[in-house]
């Protein structure tokens, strides 16, 4: 699906030397890297404060964490989603109130959230999933009108531009009271273990961030805050910052990929390309197909037999899930995600996919279909 090898031989040499640097400084925890990356990812994504942490569920539990909710607070947030944005919420105690996304972009419905919201609702969280944005205008307005806390999940859209109604632009993440992100090897800024940041433009809250996630800690061994121990480890931020400097090339050639795809797919009955809203560019974290008549596992599995990788996310509905069957949900409570995990197919993506392989994998799912 992702090909990190070829980008290793490509900018191998940057790499290693980045992390020889770090060994040979032997400062392995917050070492200059780290707050250097923090400025130049601030820089990048225009965000008055980027805090980084040891991963993207981590982010997201510290920005939960940042706004002293109380238990039975509830939290609205999308079905369609990697189980991380809930797990948090349903960690801190907090309700989970999930909703259906829309079945074109894939993204948070703005009616469903509507409905969902009550007197007890406090945040709610998009998740801007495969590379492009959730429709933010429309959820700051609902958060104004009803005084909530909006916490973007941008895991899956470092570098994504939100458009809004006046034409200017924001990058993913910053649109919020707080974003949050993940650098998980196969993001679009991916590093080579775990990492993650947060994003914020309030002071107050950035202060508090920093501090919960070191332990409480503001001045060495003086604990204001019950804390934890997430912190973004030098190397990785030191491997960040060569990344980094390569993402809007790697953004802009995932997006020449999509074209291709949708170019050659356009007249395939079965395949429903990718929407791409006016609101937001995007940046193909996962190039994500919709098949239909039932043959979307007929599909992979003939795409198997010819040693293309393909993946389904996700496959299953979170509410139909052991672990969240204490919410209630039953299973026709959200047609748009059922049908969802029936139909999605991700297909390969990544800034370094020759073209002959393109084309194979073109061919053969035209082939698919045509059969
Ligand atoms: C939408 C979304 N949120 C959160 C996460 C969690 O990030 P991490 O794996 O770095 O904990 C991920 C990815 O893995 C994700 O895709």
């Amino acid at each position: 699906m992702v090909d990190l090898r070829v980008q290793y031989e490509k900018i191998g040499s940057e790499i290693d030397n980045a992390i020889k640097s770090v060994l040979v400084s032997t400062a392995f925890i917050k070492g200059p890297d780290v707050k250097l990356f923090e400025e130049e990812l601030q820089e990048y994504v225009g965000v008055k404060h980027v805090i980084s942490c040891a991963n993207g569920t981590d982010a997201l539990h510290l920005a939960l964490r940042v706004l002293g909710l109380k238990p039975g607070d509830e939290v609205i947030t999308t079905n369609f989603t990697f189980i991380a944005t809930v797990e948090v919420v349903a960690l801190l105690g907090l309700k989970l109130v999930i909703v259906d996304p829309e079945p074109g972009s894939f993204n948070i419905s703005i009616e469903a959230v509507r409905k969902a919201i009550t007197a007890k609702t406090k945040v709610i969280v998009p998740v801007h999933l495969f590379g492009q944005c959730a429709d933010m205008e429309s959820l700051m307005d609902l958060a104004k009108k009803h005084n909530l806390f909006i916490i973007e999940d941008a895991a899956q859209a470092t570098g994504s531009d939100y458009i809004f109604r006046d034409g200017t632009t924001k990058k993913a993440g910053t649109i919020g009271h707080i974003g949050t992100t993940s650098f998980f090897p196969s993001k679009n800024l991916g590093c080579y273990g775990d990492g993650g940041a947060l994003y914020t433009n309030d002071d107050t809250l950035a202060k508090k961030l920093r501090s919960i996630a070191n332990h409480g800690m503001k001045i060495r061994y003086h604990y204001d805050d019950i804390g934890v121990n997430s912190r973004l480890d030098t190397i990785q931020a030191a491997i960040l910052r060569v990344k980094l400097r390569y993402l809007s090339q790697f953004n802009a050639a995932r997006r020449a990929v999509a074209d291709q795809y949708d170019k050659a797919f356009e007249s395939c009955n079965s395949i429903t390309v990718p929407q791409r809203v006016s609101y937001s560019s995007h940046i193909f974290h996962q190039y994500t197909i919709k098949v239909k008549n039932g043959k979307r596992n007929d599909l992979k599995k003939f795409l198997e037999s010819k040693n293309i990788p393909s993946m389904v996310y996700y496959p299953g509905p979170l509410h139909m899930q052991e672990a969240y069957s204490y919410l209630g949900y039953k299973e026709n409570d959200f047609p748009v995600t059922s049908t969802l995990c029936k139909e999605v197919l991700s297909l390969p993506m990544h800034p370094d996919m020759e073209q002959e392989q393109l084309d194979y994998i073109i061919l053969n799912i035209l082939n698919f279909f045509d059969k």
